[in-house]
């Protein structure tokens, strides 16, 4: 029995060298240390030999699987350090080379507009606030003094939804009386911007949704002076510093007075061309002091307090300023025109 231990370790310890790497090495395991190895076959056979071998037969048993499994473990470590090396000297990594690229998308015209919009108001003390899509006509009409039925409500072409008095909102100045609400007796300092509707003919002038900027400075001692100048400070920083502005005298229920501002239109410096349609004057915004009952409903007494609002449109300002002559470019999702920006 110890002659064939002998053999077998010899056999094994030759088998092993022919193997080179580590499926072939499993094998090699699987064959001379396995479950089914000669082997493990005498171990388990031990107990049917004469008493007087078993000692010696056993101890030369378990040094044979001793030497074995050394063997084994350290040609395995062998081979794995080989086919690292192999790996680090035939797979070189060229980090020169130029990478896959991935297109990158850009910020769309009317986000890059209004967050300049935003960074202006911020430097100039006013924070965002948000108010809701779907308004109430309460908030959108009655308490901006255009109660049911007033013919001032025809100047906004209204979604309306099978909610009674639920609509899209179709301008950002409900937002204003909900700020009021919100802050009142506190001065307020705010901009509302957000996506209005109108059910309006779609032209190369008007969507039936766009964005709109409102702006709402509520104190003390606010006066129409305030209103021009803050309005005309914006426009020089986002027009440049030489831009001429001028006041109109509008209408709106929710003011009073009120006024459109005009910027001298950059394209021909004020000399008139299509643009401006020959006037020289591009208008960007409504505004006006903010009416008595509007203050009233959101809280603050006029007596008191008085407050200047604004409404602008950034797709209207974008187009000014790049020359667009066609709104419906900004969500017809052509990449073509948006690519441009
Ligand atoms: C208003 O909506 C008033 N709420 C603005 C206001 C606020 C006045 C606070 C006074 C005080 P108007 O309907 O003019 O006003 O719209 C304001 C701006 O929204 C317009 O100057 C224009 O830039 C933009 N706008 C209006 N309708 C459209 C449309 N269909 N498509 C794109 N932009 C539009």
């Amino acid at each position: 029995m110890l002659d064939k231990l002998q053999a077998l370790e010899s056999a094994a310890l030759a088998d092993l060298q022919s193997a080179q790497n580590e499926a072939a090495l499993q094998e090699w395991k699987v064959k001379f240390l396995g479950r089914s190895a000669e082997l493990s076959r005498i171990l388990d056979e031990l107990r049917g030999l004469p008493k007087e071998q078993r000692p010696a037969v056993g101890r030369r048993a378990n040094e044979v699987k001793g030497a074995l499994e050394r063997a084994y473990q350290g040609r395995l470590e062998g081979a794995r350090s080989a086919a690292l090396d192999r790996t680090l000297r035939e797979d070189r990594l060229d980090v020169t080379l130029p990478g896959a690229t991935f297109p990158l998308g850009r910020l769309h015209p009317a986000t890059q507009t209004l967050r300049q919009i935003y960074r202006i108001w911020a430097e100039m003390g006013f924070q965002v606030y948000r108010s809701p899509d779907v308004e109430t006509e309460e908030h959108n009409f009655e308490l901006l003094n255009m109660p049911a039925h007033h013919p001032a409500r025809d100047m906004w072409d209204t979604f309306y939804t099978v909610d009674p008095g639920v609509l899209l909102r179709t301008h950002t100045s409900p937002g204003q009386i909900r700020v009021m609400r919100e802050r009142a007796p506190e001065p307020i300092r705010v901009i509302l911007p957000g996506m209005c509707y109108r059910y309006e003919q779609v032209s190369p002038r008007s969507e039936v949704q766009f964005n709109q900027v409102e702006g709402l400075a509520v104190g003390r001692n606010i006066t129409f002076a305030d209103l021009k100048g803050t309005l005309t400070a914006f426009a020089r920083r986002f027009f440049g510093q030489a831009v001429n502005t001028r006041f109109r005298a509008a209408y709106f229920p929710f003011t009073e007075p009120s006024a459109e501002m005009d910027v001298e239109c950059f394209v021909c410096g004020g000399e008139g061309c299509p643009v401006c349609k020959r006037t020289g004057w591009l208008e960007i915004l409504g505004s006006g002091m903010v009416h008595p009952i509007v203050l009233q409903n959101g809280g603050y007494d006029p007596q008191q307090y008085s407050g200047f609002a604004f409404g602008m449109g950034p797709e209207r300002i974008t187009m000014l300023k790049h020359g667009i002559d066609d709104i419906r470019g900004f969500w017809a999702n052509d990449l073509r025109f948006l690519e441009q920006f």
